[in-house]
């Protein structure tokens, strides 16, 4: 099954045009697709018609899926689609995450095993907004400034889910509290600030304003000082790429290589998208 890919950004993200992904890839046009991403880090199939269980077939291809500890947001029927969306349940309650991260962010990087990578299918859009912003790690750590870059060598920061969902509850739309089930899930994990895709032996910054707070064994004002640094040196408008979606977009993103965030849309309007998310190796 010939497919063409074609750049979006100037430096990542690309189209792969040619494929329906209702139907089953062969092995070797999965192969393709499969380096295609890791090497784009973001990749959109556009047009696509995908029902859950296909979505879900498709994801689990690359890896085991990730069912997401907020239970309450997940597609009835089909646990592995996490929804980002806001429309309500007759009873006034949201369906799902309303806006998936205003913060840029890598997924689930609070876990000992992060995402891989995530897959957003586009089932409803605002007419504008809602765009989602990518930022390339692999670029923003090749071009980190050598002092800075000294002074991560070696290094582990922490990240954690319930100081960023804390900090969410305190926002307009805030999040639900927590059950003790999913705050067992939830303990603060160490990964190394830079990390290798497995495929490729590329390396990547892997540190996010999300979920990273404080690098291990540094005084609290200097790993905050290094931090902000590091996130102001990877989220330059030069490493960006802005995705405006269309309906029946179906968006991949590597967690390991990139960092995103979600922007504001009319909240008059309906956003309602199905993510997968792939489970993927502790960071080395
Ligand atoms: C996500 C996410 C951003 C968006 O689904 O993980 O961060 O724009 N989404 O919905
Ligand atoms: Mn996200």
């Amino acid at each position: 099954m010939p497919f063409e890919v074609n750049p979006l950004g100037d430096r990542f993200a690309a189209e792969i045009v040619g494929i329906d992904l209702a139907r089953e890839l062969p092995d070797d046009a999965f192969a393709a697709v499969r380096a295609a991403w890791f090497d784009a880090g973001v990749v959109v199939f556009r047009d696509q018609r995908l029902p859950p269980g296909r979505q879900v077939a498709f994801s689990r291809r690359f890896g085991d899926l990730i069912v997401h500890v907020m239970q309450q947001f997940l597609l009835p029927g089909h646990p592995e689609i996490l929804l980002i969306s806001n429309r309500k349940h007759p009873d006034g309650t949201p369906m799902g995450f309303e806006d998936a991260g205003r913060y840029w962010h890598s997924d689930i990087s609070y876990d000992e095993r992060p995402a891989l990578g995530s897959h957003l299918y586009a089932v409803e859009i605002p007419p504008e907004g809602g765009d989602t912003l990518f930022a390339d790690m692999r670029h923003a750590l090749k071009t980190l400034p050598d002092d800075l870059r000294r002074r991560i060598e070696g290094r582990r920061a922490r990240h954690s889910y319930t100081r960023n969902h804390r900090r969410n509850e305190t926002v307009a739309g805030g999040r639900p509290a927590f059950s003790a089930e999913q705050r067992d899930r939830l303990n603060d994990v160490s990964h190394p600030m830079t990390r290798r895709l497995e495929d490729t032996g590329e390396e990547a910054l892997f540190v996010n304003p999300g979920f990273t707070f404080a690098i291990d064994d540094m005084d609290e004002a200097e790993s905050d000082d290094l931090l902000a640094a590091l996130f102001e040196h990877s989220t330059r408008e030069a490493f960006l790429y802005t995705h405006e979606w269309r309906r029946g977009d179906l968006l991949c993103w590597d967690n390991r290589s990139v960092m995103h965030r979600a922007i504001l849309y009319d909240p008059a309007e309906t956003r309602h998208m199905h993510r997968t998310t792939i489970a993927g190796l502790r960071p080395v």
